[in-house]
């Protein structure tokens, strides 16, 4: 996606040197600083998928399958390797693409020779992040068919209200969530965005708006409890989230506070306003062994210091950090949450929009 004009990804190699290193956008500081880290051993990946350097389920499984390249520098053997996953797939436990990509990366390069391994490693890191886009496009053309269906029904600019981020900033390329919404923007369709600020992190808030920004998408930052409100006026025209992990049965588990949309979404039938709930999802965050989503998916509790501090731009143009609590206020963070299948409308994939209870039609070529 273009920043300040210019095309980027969120993840690249780089070969220009003696010696191969990765070089991410580093999104715990924007929207402030648009900064670019470099990335050069195993270590250096583990830390940024953990400190949210890197971010959101297909961003993160890409950023494990570089991980894995990274590694291989150090040492091809497989005892090396096999320390690396484990190390990787314990970074964050409840995004599936990372365990997807690090299996992959070693179905891949297990098979071939000490010697090769390197070369394989890298070779099947930038597939899966070629691919990611491929899938996302694809998403993004679904999608579309949504939106503008909305369109034509109803003559007027469409109202999407988005939690989290589930853009380009969260996948190599293009996003999940917003894929449609840029593929309706970019097709001449109105479409404006109600962007959850999403505590405590502020996804939507410093990376949704950010992006959506860049775009020209229009778009305004609510508070994360506004969202039923604007459902019961009759100003939310559809609800479209990502995902992190999503059962084979269509539960959807995104992040913390996507679960009280669903239900708001659900319940705006009764004040007479359709407003169906999305979720936008690429096959490889599809866990397929798995049925009971609320039961089954492990949700990543994450450190009390990102409710107690919070980061802004002071009018200075510094940028600070203050806390916002009570001395000694006891803390719980849940970071995802869980919808069950029945409050979601559809799963928008790259094979299509499939009901939950369809998505066994899918063909599992990412499993
Ligand atoms: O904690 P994060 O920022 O990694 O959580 C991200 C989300 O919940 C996204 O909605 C999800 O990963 C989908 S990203 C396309």
């Amino acid at each position: 996606m273009l920043v300040n004009h210019q095309q980027y990804r969120t993840i690249w190699p780089n070969f220009d040197g003696e010696i191969p290193f990765v070089e991410i956008i580093d999104q715990t500081k924007l929207p402030h600083v648009f900064e670019i880290a470099k990335i050069s051993s195993l270590q250096q990946m583990i830390t940024a998928i953990k400190t949210m350097q890197v971010r959101g389920a297909p961003l993160i499984g890409a950023a494990a399958a570089y991980g894995i390249a990274l590694a291989a520098l150090e040492s091809s053997s497989d005892m090396h390797l096999k320390d690396s996953a484990v190390q990787l797939v314990a970074s964050r436990p409840t995004a599936v693409n990372l365990r997807w990509a690090v299996q992959r990366m070693l179905d891949k390069i297990f098979p071939l020779p000490i010697e090769d391994r390197q070369q394989g490693a890298w070779g099947e890191a930038s597939a899966i992040c070629d691919e990611d886009v491929l899938l996302n496009q694809a998403i993004g053309t679904h999608g579309l068919d949504l939106i503008r269906q909305q369109h034509q029904q109803k003559s007027r600019t469409i109202n999407i209200l988005t939690h989290c981020n589930a853009g380009w900033l969260a996948t190599v390329d293009f996003g999940t969530a917003l894929a449609p919404i840029y593929a309706a923007h970019d097709a001449g369709i109105d479409v404006h965005v109600w962007v959850d600020e999403t505590r405590p992190r502020n996804q939507g808030a410093s990376l949704t708006a950010w992006e959506l920004g860049q775009h020209g998408v229009p778009h305004t930052v609510i508070s994360d409890n506004a969202g039923g409100h604007l459902m019961q006026q009759g100003k939310v025209d559809m609800v479209i989230v990502g995902a992190d992990r999503v059962t084979g049965t269509g539960d959807v588990c995104n992040k913390i506070g996507t679960y009280l949309k669903a239900l708001a979404a659900f319940d705006s039938a009764a004040f007479g306003h359709e407003v169906p709930f999305y979720a936008a999802v690429p096959s490889p965050t599809i866990d397929w062994g798995l049925d009971d989503g609320a039961k089954q998916i492990e949700i990543e509790e994450r450190h009390a210091d990102e409710l107690v501090w919070m980061s802004g731009r002071l009018a200075s143009g510094e940028v600070a950090t203050v806390n916002i609590l009570p001395h000694g206020t006891r803390v719980a963070n849940p970071a995802f949450d869980v919808t069950p299948a029945r409050l979601v409308t559809g799963i928008i994939t790259e094979q299509g929009v499939f009901a939950p209870h369809q998505l066994n039609m899918m063909q599992r070529v990412h499993s």
